[in-house]
């Protein structure tokens, strides 16, 4: 059996084409150990029918709250869950749980369940990207709804782009996140990660900057908000942004300009992620006006950034947890150690730049953890969002033996 052994599922189902994926959620969430009762609009039974849901959960679905003279409890259901999620969750359903309405079972346990509330939304790509449906999700998410991710790809409307489903799979991934034991610890701390390059000005156009992505950073900060932190983000000039609308993210562009914005973030974050890959070097000064190529040579002087991780390492109060990124070619472990130290980390995440694909810009990274008593973990090479997620197990480890 699964992780989710014990938890008890209220899984609403709206009317989209996506409905049949329902029935994969529903046997995956049940194969990983979960108790699911389905409730299903009106225009959903017009996809699937509701003996379908029942012969799998060996529970009656219902739709709506009184049926044959007899009162469906959707108080009673709201109550009961440990998560309440609609997947597939409709243009139509989204703007009623927005508005507050409750005329079936699926929009009234919105309004009953105490639990958290998770969405999958499907639709179309013009519907998805609709002001209203935009304003609607957005509305939700500041009420603590969490909006999973759409898909991109063909949609039933024969049209390309973004709105489908995500694939039932990735949904159970999410759920076991939401109702995992990191999420017991992390939810509601307040997380700062730093990511992406920094870029330090010659002149009006030109820059010293490195191949950083921030997708490591990325993939921690949207791991982070899936088990309920508040998470901000401050990001260095990259073309990503992260999946999650709730965290927030503020835009940086120099070395300086981090130092600043993490100052301010530090001053009440209780675990800092170094993850940004700051310039070491600035030119002393920068040309106000873009320099000409008269020269066949050009000097820069350059001066120190600076360390950001190790500043705030001095700041850094008891109840503090700070964890850094080292990325070498060479001696990477004995490196990692002196950061460790040196910049007052309780944890060093080293990838090396001698891995094929780890560090900048891939999607995968290989990972050993350093920890302050000595310890370390070694990884495979796996995705960055599964390196997220090693990252998340340790953190719950170090504040559990804090
Ligand atoms: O010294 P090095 O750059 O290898 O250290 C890497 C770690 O320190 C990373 O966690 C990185 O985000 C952080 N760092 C920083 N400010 C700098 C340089 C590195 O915060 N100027």
């Amino acid at each position: 059996m699964g992780d989710l052994q014990g938890k008890k599922i209220l899984l609403g189902v709206s009317g989209s084409i996506a409905a049949y994926k329902a029935v994969y959620l529903l046997r995956e969430l049940q194969k990983s150990g979960a108790e699911v009762r389905v409730i299903m609009t009106r225009h959903a039974t017009e996809f699937v029918t509701a003996l379908t849901f029942e012969a799998i959960s060996h529970h009656a679905v219902h739709s709506e709250i009184t049926s044959q003279q007899s009162w469906n409890n959707h108080i009673e259901a709201g109550l009961w869950a440990d998560l309440y999620i609609i997947a597939p969750a409709t243009a139509n359903i989204i703007a009623k749980m927005n508005a507050g309405l409750a005329d079936d079972m699926v929009s009234a346990c919105y309004l009953a369940a105490r639990c958290p509330i998770m969405i999958a939304p499907a639709m179309d790509v013009d519907m998805w990207h609709h002001q209203a449906t935009q304003h609607n999700v957005k509305s939700l998410m500041t009420r603590g709804v969490e909006v999973l991710p759409v898909g991109y790809g063909s949609l039933a409307s024969g049209l390309i782009g973004a709105g489908r489903m995500i694939e039932p799979l990735e949904i159970l991934d999410l759920v076991k996140n939401k109702l995992s034991a990191a999420s017991s610890i992390l939810a509601g701390k307040t997380i700062m990660v730093t990511a992406g390059p920094t870029y330090e000005a010659i002149d009006p156009v030109r820059f010293i900057g490195n191949a950083s992505t921030g997708k490591m950073g990325i993939a921690i900060a949207d791991a982070l908000v899936a088990v309920g932190a508040h998470v901000t983000l401050i990001l260095g000039p990259s073309s990503l942004l992260p999946t999650h609308a709730s965290i927030q993210v503020i835009r940086v562009r120099t070395a300086d300009e981090m130092l600043q914005a993490c100052i301010k973030v530090h001053a009440t974050a209780q675990i800092c992620i170094f993850t940004a890959a700051v310039a070491d070097y600035k030119p002393k000064q920068t040309a106000k006006e873009k320099i000409k190529k008269t020269n066949n040579s050009l000097d820069i002087h350059l001066v120190k950034t600076p360390d950001i991780a190790f500043e705030l390492g001095l700041k850094k109060k008891k109840n503090q947890m700070h964890i850094g990124f080292a990325l070498e070619s060479t001696s990477g472990e004995n490196y990692a150690k002196e950061k460790l130290k040196k910049k007052n980390f309780d944890m060093v995440v080293l990838n090396s730049l001698n891995d094929p694909g780890a560090g900048f810009a891939a999607d995968t990274n290989k990972t050993t953890f350093f920890f302050k008593n000595n310890k370390s973990l070694k990884f495979e090479l796996k995705s960055k969002s599964a390196v997220a997620q090693d990252i998340l197990q340790s953190i719950v480890t170090l504040l559990n033996d804090k």
